[in-house]
């Protein structure tokens, strides 16, 4: 049995960075075995995954390789989320029963997964026995410790389809602006936020029928519990969390916003029961009653570990409870309440094992976070992608590339990726291989001959890199990472141009220097595969066949190569993006007619309208109105204008604007204009610009030339807010 794994928090005292480097590749350090439970969100099982889920499955895949590599033992495990009332109404429309129809989605998991190389050692569903054993045992175990309260609520309940309502199958006039048609939770044009009672002339989604208000009785999850709220403050604000979730999370132990738009103190109660009809696990003792889909969700994580390890004949709950493991989750940052505050206080207060950490990320969008839309094919459909032969490790080396350790979001664009993976990947990477394999099977007979002693300088930027690249896998800094690699590819290519083999190649007395040249490039490629395996992991794996050399170990990966050794002939390892390729990709499915695309394809002032946001995302911009009281050209700058202004406040603003195509200083001085007031201010090579004075302008501003600044009605003075 290894050594312990290391705990979290103490690992810190022992990182490899604190030790002394390695003076070689072959001394590469060993850690004590940890023990790691992983999974990422179990998806909805009402429809195929789209790119935003590959991009949450790719990510975790990368750090659990990642961690396999380094000789850790991981189980890694996903599954579907099966219940709800959507998922049960989904079914009813497709004529199947719930059953049926999650296990045709769960049947089309497959070449996804397989396709993006994620390595899943299991896949589950949350309808499965092992979920419904577990949810039902933590619901009991709750309730012995007396965190499970009923309270009589009321409820919309439609009639004609004998079920209550979930809010989101409610809608009706918005009591504040009386927009028709908004849903029972707030209202999509003024943002107001009520209960679906609010609702003027409220209808079913589902029937159309007038919805009756009734009384039923609710479970309670007690987490305005002091025991709770204590616990909690604790485990989010102990440092572990990221800094941006922690600080999100922290807001919600202080007011939070009712249903009907008023505010309260603290964490409220959570209503984790549903009536029947409902697609659930039904609460022990309480006929009629079903667990809220988010209850058992992620008791999930666990029914699916515990299935994997009944497989394998392995106890789960001795694994469990081995003290030294850890477990983590990777999520969005849209499910951040449900992993940081109901999930921990369930597993706790059951006496069980907490997390060690939850790791979110942000959304993916596609080309500009241009709204998804399936009809004009500007989403990035994963199967497509594979159908076309693109290879799927670009997507993975891009989103590498991109990806860091917050919770942001990011951006795949066509052009980026393909001039991300063809410079990087095939244009640095690849290219080692490529000009110094074929001289060792043409004129040594694959053998390998001594390395360059000149070339130890490589190898010391190789070993130092290579604890500063384990760190930044680890923390999931994986963009970084890549950066730390490619430069370390730049360096390689550097010394093959240097002594370019080739030219080396046409003098027959040089063939020593050939030789050791050549095997110098193909031992430093290996070990930069050694590095990329976690992304590249079938790339990685045909290089080990054609070296002999397992390179997916970390350490005996790095070790040095041994003259004499036979390599197999080269086979080239990766192809170019073609640019016809990505046209393929967002290219429109056939059967979209000429007129769909044009309803589709309006779009005002030569771009679509943003994703909607909610009132409160529009409160955070603080605009003010300013008074233009100076304005001057900037000289070296034949865009910009500098302008002075007056937004109220004691001292005036200096505010850089790209005006200087449509008016002159003289234009605008004298005139009141709209101020983003609490824009960050920003240092530009002519200054710092306090702010931003708003315009309007045409997406093609070439082929529709004209900015507009933004003037009030007479009467504005410096300083109002606009809201
Ligand atoms: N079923 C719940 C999760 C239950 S976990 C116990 C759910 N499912 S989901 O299918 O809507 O989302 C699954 C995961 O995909 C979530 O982590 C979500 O944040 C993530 N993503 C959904 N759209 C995404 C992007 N566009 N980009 C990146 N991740 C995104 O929520
Ligand atoms: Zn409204």
């Amino acid at each position: 049995m290894p050594a312990k794994c290391l705990i979290r928090g103490r690992r810190k005292t022992r990182s490899p960075t604190d030790l002394k480097l390695p003076v070689s590749l072959t001394k590469a350090l060993t850690m004590s075995q940890r023990r790691l439970f992983v999974t990422t969100a179990l998806p909805y099982a009402n429809g195929n995954f789209h790119i935003g889920h590959i991009m949450e499955y790719i990510q975790a895949d990368i750090w659990v390789r990642y961690q396999r590599m380094q000789g850790h033992e991981v189980n890694f495990v996903g599954a579907d989320d099966a219940h709800g009332a959507p998922i049960m109404i989904a079914a009813e429309k497709a004529g199947k029963t719930p059953q049926q129809f999650v296990a045709g989605i769960a049947a089309g998991r497959k070449p996804y997964l397989d396709g993006f190389h994620i390595s899943f050692d299991n896949w589950h569903s949350t309808d499965a026995p092992e979920n419904h054993q577990l949810a039902q045992q933590i619901y009991r175990d709750l309730k012995n410790v007396d965190l499970i309260e009923t309270k009589t609520i009321e409820q919309f309940f439609d009639p004609e389809k004998n079920m209550f309502l979930p809010d989101r199958f409610i809608k009706g006039e918005c009591p504040k602006c009386h927009a028709k048609d908004q849903y029972g939770d707030n209202c999509e044009v003024c943002g107001a936020v009520y209960a679906p009672t609010d609702l003027i002339k409220p209808y079913s989604a589902l029937t159309g029928a007038t919805p009756l208000l009734r009384s039923s009785e609710h479970f309670f999850f007690k987490l305005s519990d002091p025991r709770c709220v204590e616990f909690l403050q604790e485990w989010t604000q102990d440092g572990k969390l990221q800094p941006e979730v922690a600080n999100k999370v922290k807001e919600w132990f202080s007011v939070r916003t009712n249903a009907d738009g008023t505010t309260s103190e603290g964490l409220g109660d959570w209503d984790i029961s549903r009536d029947a009809p409902y697609f659930g696990i039904e609460i022990p003792d309480a006929p009629g009653k079903y667990f809220y889909v988010w209850l058992d969700a992620p008791i999930g994580y666990l029914a699916s570990l515990k299935n994997l390890l009944d497989k394998r004949g392995e106890s789960y709950e001795d694994y469990m409870a081995d003290p030294a493991l850890e477990q983590y989750h990777f999520i969005g940052k849209d499910i951040v309440t449900f992993h940081t505050l109901f999930w921990p206080a369930m597993l706790k207060f059951s006496g069980r094992k907490t997390p060690d950490n939850i790791f979110v990320h942000g959304f993916l969008t596609v080309n500009n976070g241009e709204k998804m839309s399936k009809s004009r094919g500007t989403g990035l459909d994963p199967l497509k992608y594979l159908s076309l032969g693109m290879n799927p490790e670009w997507l993975r080396y891009y989103l590498a590339a991109k990806l860091n350790a917050r919770n942001e979001d990011i951006d795949f664009n066509s052009d980026d990726f393909m001039a991300r993976v063809n410079s990087d990947l095939v244009g640095k990477y690849v290219n080692i291989a490529s000009r110094s394999a074929g001289f060792i099977t043409k004129r040594f007979a694959g053998q390998l001959g001594k390395e360059d002693p000149q070339a130890h300088l490589l190898y010391a930027l190789a070993s130092s890199s290579l604890n500063e690249i384990r760190d930044l896998y680890e923390s999931r800094e994986f963009g970084k990472a890549m950066r730390v690699i490619m430069n370390f590819a730049d360096q390689v290519n550097q010394y093959v141009d240097q002594k370019a083999p080739w030219l080396i190649a046409k003098d027959a007395a040089r063939d020593a220097e050939l030789h050791m040249v050549c095997t110098t490039a193909i031992g430093l490629f290996k070990d930069l595969t050694v590095l990329l395996a976690p992304i590249l992991p079938r790339l990685a794996a045909q290089v080990s066949d054609w070296l002999g050399i397992d390179v997916q170990k970390w350490e005996t990966g790095l070790a040095k190569l041994t003259a004499g050794h036979v390599i197999k002939p080269y086979v080239h390892l990766m192809q170019r993006v073609d640019v016809k390729q990505l046209d393929a990709l967002f290219e429109p499915p056939a059967q979209e007619t000429p007129a769909q695309a044009a309803i589709e394809s309006i779009a005002p002032g030569g771009e679509e309208i943003a994703p909607a946001i909610t009132i409160d995302d529009f409160a955070k911009i603080d605009l003010r109105i300013a008074k233009i009281v100076n304005c001057e050209a900037v000289e070296g700058s034949t865009k910009l204008l500098r302008l002075t202004l007056d937004a109220g406040e004691v001292k005036l603003r200096n505010v850089f604007s790209g005006i200087a195509s449509s008016y002159k200083p003289e234009d605008l001085i004298g005139k009141h204009t709209v101020l983003v007031a609490n824009l960050a201010p920003r240092k530009m090579k002519f200054g710092i610009s306090e702010g931003m004075v708003l315009a309007a302008s045409h997406a093609d501003e070439k082929a529709q030339p004209g900015i507009y600044v933004l003037e009030p009605m007479p009467g504005a003075t410096p300083g109002l807010r606009i809201r």
